[in-house]
């Protein structure tokens, strides 16, 4: 009798495993427990369960429920990638190189809000946020500075900023180029995610027609030349973060990333080219087993959208890669060594849902951004995790769960119904602007709200087993010269560079933003070059875009 499907999968996986070894070699020949027991590389069925191929598949294979890599972190832990940004370039450049000294294995640049909406620091609309939430970048060199002493060709950085996102990533290529680090050798990750700064975090610029425009933009232009950047993290962790539940933060954010498909296909862009490097951004919240469920239920889903949906014929088009954040929501002012706990937890919570980066947040983030201590001991944390609970040294450890494996059918069911809704809306862009997706997320943060404050929801330390007194910890302050000087450099800037050229490749700008096709990415890196600011970029288009006013 002839091979049954599952174990034509198995031993497909097998010569997987041997194929993604031969990159990344198992970190250890055997894996034991501390009673010497062997750990095997995947724990499965004895023999052909009825469904195990359809709905599990071995780790590497579509659809990808138990994981994307055969081998998962066995060959390569998660990037361990913490947020990061305040004040000054210089400043945020050695906060940058104190996390990669203490063994953190990818940058991500948390940019002020003037930067993130598309100002200059001397603008008038800047005042008061000069290097506040993120760190302040006018011109190319403040990028420069940022990324000073950091080989861009050894280290991948991924940047949370979508409406100006085509002008960060230029500075980027032109950093790398200053450091002789070609474009195809740059990786990293563009958040490039204008749908849910409509739906829940507020930083957008453009109307929804234009801001698509550039999104794509990106897509075309790292595809030819920035072939190993990913051009877009498709985001639910500011969904979730605005009172979303698990299902919708996973609806929504998948209803958006097929929103992102349609527009690509519709600028004539080849799924199986710019697929595989769409990546996406989840939240780390502290329903443990739910949580989990969402992110295994989450490729499940994504890899039948692109295979069955689409067509897609790649499988680097079906498999969802995603980055995780443990949930700053859940964060309180109250005791906060106490979410150091509520951090490990969710931090575990991704690492068994399979992630590929992980940022863990720090204990004192309610109450302001981290000291050097506090990110420490949240780095440590992935740490720990990663070395000591062995958690990492086998795959999918809670695939095969009675209660995992309904959670995620029923995420799954769920997930699909609101799929379904969004569908018969119009897409998620017009969802967006009926308001639908908002509507629906504040509902359910009232409900939330509702539940802490009749205590049907505890919050240990802020509404149950509170102190008397709390201890205010050493809190980070942002240096308050800091708005002053960065005007001071940018003016510096502004009369030390060839204003005849500034001039000039605005203007070539202008012309082909007001054309309907135009690529802006080529126009945009020559700004970027002679040091023409984010602000003068950004209100060209605001001149030819308009703005969003929600
Ligand atoms: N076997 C074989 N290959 C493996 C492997 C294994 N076990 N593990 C990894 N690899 C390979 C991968 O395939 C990849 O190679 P490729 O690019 O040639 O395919 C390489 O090793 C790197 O691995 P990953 O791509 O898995 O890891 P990265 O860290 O490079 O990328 C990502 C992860 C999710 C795809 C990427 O998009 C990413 O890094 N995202 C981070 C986004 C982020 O940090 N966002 C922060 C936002 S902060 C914010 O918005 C919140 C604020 O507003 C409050």
């Amino acid at each position: 009798m002839g091979k049954n499907e599952y174990e034509i999968q198995k031993e497909k996986w097998e010569q997987d495993v041997q194929k993604a070894t031969n990159r990344f070699p198992e970190r250890k020949e055997t894996f034991t427990t501390s009673s010497e027991k062997e750990v095997d590389r995947l724990y499965i069925p004895e023999q052909e369960d009825a469904n195990y191929v359809d709905k599990l598949g071995f780790p590497g294979q579509y659809p990808y429920t138990r994981g994307i890599q055969p081998t998962m972190y066995r060959s390569r832990f998660w990037t361990m990638r913490q947020y990061a940004g305040f004040g000054s370039a210089k400043e945020t450049n050695n906060r940058f190189r104190y996390l990669l000294d203490q063994g953190q294995t990818g940058l991500s640049v948390a940019f002020d809000l003037p930067t993130q909406i598309g100002y200059d620091s001397d603008d008038m609309m800047s005042e008061g946020e000069v290097g506040k939430v993120g760190v302040a970048i006018d011109t190319l060199k403040d990028m420069e500075d940022l990324f000073d002493s950091i080989p861009l060709d050894k280290v991948s950085t991924s940047m949370t900023i979508n409406a100006p996102a085509s002008v960060l990533l230029c500075m980027y290529i032109a950093v790398g180029e200053k450091q002789g680090v070609s474009k195809e050798k740059l990786t990293g990750t563009i958040q490039n995610d204008i749908l849910k700064e409509y739906i829940a975090r507020g930083t957008y610029i453009y109307p929804p027609k234009p801001s698509m425009r550039l999104i794509t933009n990106i897509f075309a232009y790292c595809q030819q030349y920035v072939p190993k950047f990913n051009t877009i993290s498709i985001s639910g962790y500011h969904i979730r973060e605005a009172g979303s539940t698990a299902v919708q933060e996973l609806a929504f954010t998948l209803a958006n990333g097929m929103a992102y498909v349609d527009a690509a296909l519709a600028n004539d862009l080849e799924i199986d080219k710019f697929a595989p490097r769409l990546a996406f951004f989840f939240n780390a919240h502290n329903n443990f087993f739910e949580e989990i469920a969402k992110f295994r239920a989450a490729r499940r889903i994504w890899a039948k959208i692109m295979k069955e949906h689409y067509g897609a014929k790649s499988e680097k088009s079906w498999k969802l890669r995603f980055h995780t954040q443990t949930g700053g929501s859940t964060l309180t002012a109250q005791q906060p060594d106490n979410n150091i706990v509520r951090v490990t937890m969710q931090a575990l919570a991704a690492v068994l849902g399979g992630t590929q980066s992980l940022h863990t947040n720090s204990r004192d983030e309610a109450l302001a951004l981290p000291t050097e201590e506090s990110a420490r001991i949240a780095l440590r944390t992935q740490q720990i995790i990663a070395h000591e609970s062995g958690v990492a040294d086998t795959i999918d450890p809670l695939g095969g769960s009675y209660y995992i494996e309904q959670l995620t059918d029923e995420m799954e069911a769920e997930v699909e119904k609101y799929l379904e809704k969004i569908k018969d809306l119009g897409g998620a862009v017009q969802a967006v602007e009926d308001g639908y997706m908002q509507r629906e997320i504040h509902q359910a943060a009232y409900e939330a709200q509702k539940r802490i404050e009749k205590q049907e929801d505890i919050v240990v330390g802020m509404n149950k087993f509170q102190l008397e007194e709390e201890v205010n910890p050493d809190l980070l302050r942002v240096n308050e010269r800091l708005e002053m000087d960065q005007k001071e450099s940018l003016k510096t800037i502004k009369e030390s560079r060839n204003q005849a050229e500034v001039t000039t490749c605005l203007d070539r700008l202008r012309r082909a933003a007001q054309t309907e096709h135009e690529n802006l990415m080529p126009y945009i890196l020559d700004a970027v070059k002679v040091y023409a600011s984010i602000g003068e970029i950004c209100n060209i288009l605001r001149d030819e875009f308009g703005e969003y006013t929600g």
